[in-house]
């Protein structure tokens, strides 16, 4: 029996939400998957702005996806920035749209609704200004600092199109996103700040750009005021730029199905694929899994401390909370900065009541010892959430006992880039919960598991998980390229989206999330592909072979092992490891790290000459005695090499 956590009584009732108990929630999942476009289009029209209400709900499905992409609210009109913005201005203009939390404790700067929608405005003219026009792409490059949200709502004012690329990515990768989805015009800033120290965010989008003739113009925002270089007539300060610039901007419509922004994320094979998330759709279902999951109140004071550069920040930081009018958080520095007691120093100051954040930072302090936390008054906490990987039950725990008290509320919400926003989740403080279940599917939600010979299965047990039927936040396409959309997420089980995830499902109906069943790493929250290492360590003169694979990390939650087969003639040393660090930093980003190296004489191949991963992960896990058969290998010897010369973390 595993234990239930009992919904405690103090926050039984909900405010506003539409989904005011079990009962309810049971209701709404059955009116979802009876009438889902009934449903969404009450939901759309009730929750946004439009310019022009959607008649109908989906057009397409998954079993006509090679045609093309499914299509939610397809007659709408709108521009989303009037449901983050200018709804709120006209109700409540003076409430805290954002508060920043800089580097530096205590470090602090609030924008109200109004103000946050005239420097959204102001920035949007100067955009227009730059050239701007809808429908073109936009890199932003930043650190965690509200022009960074003012970036992208400004960007979805002109309805164009943004992609932002996180602050740890290195040149190479941010132009190779530059290149991908055709962008001309980069935002950026001249230093990021975090953890005391400086970020060359200015640097490397100059490094980048190198060559890259078809970039009208880089905008600036002066952060840290630091010296930067600059080339004549293609840069622009931002404080130039906009300051000047009218105070008022039209919102340009959008069809529902425009493209609001493109977000690069880690798959199987390959380079990154750019994720397509369109305007309407996408609104839609942020704001009401945020409002659900979260039980959102007028006066929440809510933070989310992931980072702008992936999914959670667009959702969950700007465009859900803001389409809510929320007071959001944004926080440019690390939870271990000055002290492992940061967040609840944040909590008590800002008077916090939501609380999201990934099971890494969970687990890293609670290494650190309870006093950071006791330390601290958090009485305002209410709802703590957690996402990016799973969550062990032991950092679960703790999250509940000692930073919540065992008064809070935890939600475990599952849900991926390509989902947009949560699909699999507690709603607090409705949904009961298990320590390291992401429990029940969220309305819309119809999630099916895959048995090992690809059929359903009914009832408890474990298999891959996969999504019956659409819902209008999930992502369309990959940018440019309709046919690995379809190739990635629809050829495993046709006429179903495949996560990529394992899952198990209890006798409860709830479901606990195993980790992936592919090639994709999870490292410390952050998504990452194995070919993107391999192609980095592979472009290094004296490596022939590389294979990388993920083993289990007890705070990053996956480390990475990569097996080195060096050229004839090199032999390992410190001076070549050091070499092989710097090329991953080179080509992926500072936040890419491999763990382990382990140089063998050869990888474990197939007669076909196809590597056998699951070798290498099974020795990387520390489980050389499960190996399976090794039958079919060309050369069995290299696996006593692998087996004998086995790495592990001191
Ligand atoms: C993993 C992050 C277990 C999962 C929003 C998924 C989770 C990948 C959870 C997506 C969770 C996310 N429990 N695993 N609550 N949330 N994952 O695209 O493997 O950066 O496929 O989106 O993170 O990572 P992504």
């Amino acid at each position: 029996m595993s234990e239930i956590y009992p919904v405690p009584p103090r926050v039984s009732t909900r405010s506003d939400s539409p989904i005011q108990d079990m009962a309810q929630y049971r209701e709404a999942y059955a009116r979802a998957q009876n009438d889902p476009e009934g449903f969404w289009l009450d939901v759309a029209r009730r929750r946004l702005r439009w310019m022009k209400e959607p008649t109908h709900g989906l057009d397409g499905s998954y079993h006509t996806i090679d045609e093309g992409p499914f299509s939610w609210f397809g007659d709408g009109v709108l521009n989303v920035t009037e449901s983050c913005l200018d709804r709120h201005v006209e109700t409540r203009p003076s409430k805290t749209a954002i508060i920043w939390e800089g580097d530096e404790p205590g470090e602090v700067r609030k924008l109200s609704y109004r103000e946050l929608h005239k420097q959204v405005c102001r920035t949007a003219n100067a955009l227009r200004e730059l050239g701007l026009k809808k429908g073109e792409r936009v890199i932003i490059y930043m650190g965690m600092v509200p022009e960074a949200a003012i970036a992208m709502l400004a960007c979805a004012r002109l309805g164009a199109i943004h992609s932002v690329v996180f602050g740890g990515f290195s040149a190479e990768a941010v132009r190779d996103r530059v290149r991908d989805c055709g962008a001309e015009i980069v935002i950026t800033q001249d230093k990021g700040r975090r953890g005391g120290k400086s970020i060359p965010l200015k640097e490397v989008v100059d490094k980048a750009l190198e060559g890259e003739q078809h970039i009208k113009h880089v905008l600036v925002y002066r952060r840290t005021g630091e010296e930067v270089p600059w080339v004549e007539g293609r840069d622009v300060w931002w404080h130039e730029a906009v300051d000047g610039a009218e105070d008022l901007c039209p919102a340009v419509p959008t069809m529902a199905e425009d493209p609001l922004f493109i977000l690069y994320t880690s798959g199987s094979t390959g380079k990154p694929k750019g994720v397509v998330h369109t305007c309407g759709g996408y609104l839609t279902f942020t704001s009401y899994t945020h409002e659900i999951v979260f039980d959102l109140r007028e006066h929440d004071v809510y933070a989310c401390v992931a980072d702008i550069g992936w999914i959670t920040g667009h959702s969950y930081i700007v465009y859900g909370p803001l389409a809510n009018r929320a007071t959001t958080l944004m926080f440019e520095s690390i939870p271990t900065y000055p002290d492992a007691g940061r967040y609840w120093d944040m909590v008590e100051r800002h008077g916090i009541t939501i609380f999201y954040t990934a099971p890494t930072a969970i687990r890293a302090l609670a290494a650190q010892g309870d006093e950071h936390v006791d330390k601290y008054d958090r009485r305002t906490l209410r709802v703590l959430g957690t996402v990016g990987e799973p969550i062990n039950p032991d950092a679960w725990r703790w999250y509940y006992e000692i930073v919540g008290d065992g008064r809070c509320n935890i939600v475990d919400t599952y849900w991926q880039t390509e989902t947009g926003g949560v699909t699999i989740s507690p709603l607090a403080p409705l949904t009961a919960t298990k320590p390291g279940s992401a429990t029940l599917p969220l309305p819309g939600i119809v999630p099916l598991l895959m048995d090992d010979s690809d059929r359903i299965l009914r009832g408890p047990g474990e298999g891959r998980l996969c999504m019956a039927f659409p819902w209008p936040g999930q992502a369309r396409t990959v940018w440019g390229d309709h046919p690995r959309f379809v190739a990635t997420y629809f050829n495993h089980y046709k006429g179903y989206y495949f996560t990529g995830d394992g899952c198990r499902r209890d006798t409860d109906g709830y479901h606990w999330i195993t980790g992936r069943v592919d090639d994709v790493l999870n490292v410390s929250g952050h998504r990452m592909g194995t070919a993107e290492f391999e192609s980095a360590l592979v472009a290094v003169d004296e490596v022939a072979e590389a294979g990388i694979v993920g083993f289990p990390h007890p705070i990053k939650g996956q480390g990475v092992y990569a097996y080195i087969v060096l050229q004839p003639g090199f032999a390992p040393n410190d001076a070549l490891e050091a070499k092989l660090h710097r090329a991953v930093r080179d080509q992926i980003g500072a936040h890419a790290r491999v763990d382990l190296f382990q140089f063998v004489p050869g990888l474990p191949k197939t007669r076909s000459g196809k590597v056998m991963r699951r070798i290498l992960r099974k020795v990387a896990e520390g489980e050389p005695d499960k190996l399976g058969d090794i039958s079919t290998l060309a050369d069995p010897s290299v696996v006593e090499a692998i087996v004998s010369g086995a790495r592990s973390l001191p």
